[in-house]
C-alpha cells in the first residue's frame, strides 16, 4: 500500500466547494485501486484566516507544508482583502518558496465543452504550456523612487537565471518527447524588443535543443503565439514561455479549452525536494460562492494532475474520459454549461463514469 500525504488548502470562496469534489475523486481512484491511499490534512488559510489573525498563512507554514508529498490548493481571495495581499500572502509564498519553478498547463478542449473558436473542435485544441513560475518579469525586484511627487519613478525589473531557465526549457522538451505528438517544442519570445532577457532566453533554448535532436524546434513571438492560438491551435504541441508570456497566454488556452470551469494547473518542484501544488487556474469567484453551483471540473482535472505526479499510472487518463463522458451526456452540468446541477452531482457523477471505466 502506497500511502501519500496531502495538504489541503481549501481556500476561499468556491475554492472550498470544488475541493470536496477534488478530495472525492481522489478517493475513488484509490479504492478502485486499491494499492494507494491519501492521507489529508486540512489548513484553513485563506482571506477569512487574514481577517482573524492578520496572517494569510502560520507563520511557520512552509516548514509545516514541507513534511506533505504534495499540496492541493482551491482557490484564495476575497473582496475584504486586497488581491495582492492574499496572493503574496500565500500563492506566491509557496510557489517561490517551494521553488515551484515549472507551471504546467495542459490546454486540452475535451469533446462536449463549449470551443469559443467556429470551425475548431477537440481534435485541434490539445498542448501544453510549460510556465517558468518563479523568477523572469515576476521577480518582484524594483522599486519607487519619490513617490508621489512629481518627479515619480517605477522601476520593475525580469531576473532571467541560466539555472532556472535550462532546468525549464529541458522540461520542455522531456515533455514533449513523453507526449509524442508532433514532437516539437515552440519557444515563446520577444527577443526583437527585449534585447536582454529575451535573447538570452532563446539562446539557452538553443543550447537545450542541441540535445534533443529528436524534437522539433520553432520560435514564435509572444504577441504572434496569441494570434495562431486562435488561427491554428492544432499546430502547438508543447509551448515554453517566461512567466509573465506564459501567464497571459495560459488565460487565452483556458479560453479555448471551454473557459476557467476546465483550466487546471501544477506548480512543480521537478526535484521533489519540495512538495508541488496543484490547484485550479480560476479564482474563488465571490459572484457565485455558497450557491453550490461551482463547476467542479477543473479541480478533479487538478486531482488527475497531481495523481500524474505522484505515480505511473496510465489508468489516471481514466478520470479525463470520465469527465468526457458527463459532458457528452449533457444531463448533469453547472450553470456555466447551461445545465441546473449542482457542484457535488457532478462530482458525483464523474466518480460514478470512473467506477464503470477502471
Ligand atoms: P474568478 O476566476 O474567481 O471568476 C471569474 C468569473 O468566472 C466569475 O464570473 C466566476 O463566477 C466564474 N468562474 C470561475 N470559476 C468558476 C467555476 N469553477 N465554475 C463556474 N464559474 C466560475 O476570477 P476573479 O473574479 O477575477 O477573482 C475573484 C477572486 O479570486 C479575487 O480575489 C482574485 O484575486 C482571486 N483569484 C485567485 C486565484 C487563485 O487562487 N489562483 C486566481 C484568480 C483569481
Ligand atoms: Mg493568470
Amino acid at each position: 500500500m502506497k500511502k501519500f500525504k496531502i495538504a489541503v488548502i481549501p481556500g476561499d470562496g468556491i475554492g472550498n466547494e470544488v475541493m470536496a469534489e477534488g478530495i472525492k475523486i481522489l478517493d475513488t481512484f484509490a479504492a478502485i485501486k486499491g494499492d494507494i491511499s491519501f492521507e489529508y490534512q486540512y489548513f484553513p488559510w485563506g482571506c477569512e484566516y487574514y481577517l482573524k489573525t492578520g496572517n494569510m498563512m502560520d507563520a511557520n507554514g512552509l516548514k509545516v507544508l514541507k513534511e506533505f508529498d504534495a499540496i492541493l490548493l482551491g482557490a484564495v481571495g476575497d473582496p475584504s482583502v486586497p488581491d495582492h495581499v492574499s496572493l503574496h500572502g500565500l500563492l506566491l509564498k509557496i510557489r517561490q518558496g517551494f521553488n515551484q519553478y515549472i507551471n504546467l498547463r495542459p490546454i486540452k478542449l475535451l469533446p462536449g465543452a463549449p470551443c469559443p473558436l467556429k470551425d475548431k473542435g477537440p481534435k485541434d485544441i490539445d498542448f501544453v504550456v510549460i510556465r517558468e513560475n518563479v523568477e523572469g518579469e515576476y521577480a518582484g525586484v524594483g522599486g519607487i523612487r519619490f513617490p508621489d511627487m512629481p518627479e515619480e519613478i517605477a522601476i520593475q525589473t525580469g531576473v532571467f537565471t541560466r539555472k532556472n531557465t535550462e532546468k525549464v526549457m529541458d522540461y520542455a522538451f522531456k515533455l514533449a518527447q513523453k507526449r509524442n505528438k508532433f514532437n516539437k517544442v515552440t519557444n515563446v519570445t520577444k527577443s526583437n524588443a527585449l534585447n536582454y532577457s529575451m535573447v538570452f532566453w532563446d539562446k539557452i533554448f538553443k543550447e537545450i535543443a542541441e540535445g534533443y535532436q529528436d524534437i522539433k524546434t520553432e520560435t514564435n513571438h509572444v504577441d504572434a503565439v496569441s494570434m495562431y492560438f486562435l488561427q491554428r491551435p492544432e499546430t502547438y504541441d508543447v509551448l515554453v514561455a517566461s512567466n509573465l508570456f506564459g501567464d497571459i497566454i495560459t488565460d487565452l488556452g483556458a479560453a479555448l479549452q471551454g473557459g476557467l470551469g476546465f483550466a487546471a494547473s501544477g506548480n512543480l518542484n521537478l526535484e521533489k525536494e519540495y512538495p508541488s501544488m496543484f490547484e485550479p487556474v480560476h479564482g474563488s469567484a465571490p459572484d457565485i460562492k455558497d450557491k453550490g453551483i461551482a463547476n467542479p471540473i477543473a479541480m478533479i482535472w487538478t486531482a488527475k494532475m497531481m495523481l500524474d505526479f505522484l505515480l505511473e499510472d496510465p489508468d489516471t487518463e481514466a478520470i479525463i474520459e470520465a469527465i468526457t463522458g458527463v459532458l457528452l451526456e449533457g444531463k448533469t452540468l453547472t450553470p456555466d454549461l447551461k445545465g441546473n446541477a449542482k457542484t457535488h452531482e457532478v462530482g458525483d457523477a464523474v466518480c460514478q463514469k470512473l467506477k464503470m471505466l477502471l
